[in-house]
């Protein structure tokens, strides 16, 4: 009888041990990596997201690409086409698709040309011609939303351009 609260005891320290013993193990455990591929609806939820946010970088490219033409500063002028050309890039390689609307092939059908069109007419004509065919590019995000239905998201060159802490202007 009095041998009972001595098994209680060793059970109890039993039970310590193996508690720790767990935790331990836990906390040695390796991290394993997420490389999880496969694509799943919740994927394909980022993947719409992500679009929107891209969108987000390209209209303020659009915005200063517009404002270095303006001042006719065609270095800064042709970074911003590069920038579009990287942001576009992006999309057209993600396989993108929205509502059953390959939008990655829209980029390649509407952005892309558009991009290496204007990079041209920079190259052989100069910025202010460039800058003359800005229609061109405000009209090339417009189609493709449209294209990809979402029509309701109108592009137009900017009235004004406000970058405060930015100079745009062509000689320095
Ligand atoms: C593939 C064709 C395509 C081209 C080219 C394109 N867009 Fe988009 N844009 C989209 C799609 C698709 C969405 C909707 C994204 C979503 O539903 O998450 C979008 C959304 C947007 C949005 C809404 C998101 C926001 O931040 O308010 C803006 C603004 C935008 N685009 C600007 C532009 C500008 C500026 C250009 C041209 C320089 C452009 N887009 C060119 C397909 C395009």
């Amino acid at each position: 009888m009095n041998r009972f609260p001595l098994l209680i005891s060793m059970a109890a320290l039993i039970g310590v041990v193996v508690l720790f013993y767990r935790l331990s193990s836990i906390k040695t455990e390796p991290v394993v990596a997420d490389t999880g591929a496969v694509h799943t609806g919740v994927e394909a939820e980022e993947e719409h997201l992500e679009v929107a946010v891209i969108m987000g970088r390209m209209q303020r490219f659009h915005q200063k690409w517009w404002l270095a033409g303006k001042e006719g500063n065609a270095e800064l002028a042709k970074f911003y086409l590069h920038e579009l050309d990287e942001a576009m890039e992006e999309v057209a390689e993600a396989g993108v698709m929205d509502d059953g609307v390959d939008v990655s092939a829209a980029m390649r059908t509407y952005g892309l040309p558009t991009i290496s069109q204007l990079e041209s007419i920079l190259e052989k004509e100069g910025v202010a011609a460039m800058h003359g065919q800005a229609e061109v590019m405000a009209g090339m995000c417009t189609s493709c939303h449209k294209a990809t239905d979402h029509a309701y998201i109108r592009i137009k060159q900017p009235d004004a351009v406000s970058f405060p802490d930015q100079d745009f202007s062509a000689n320095k």
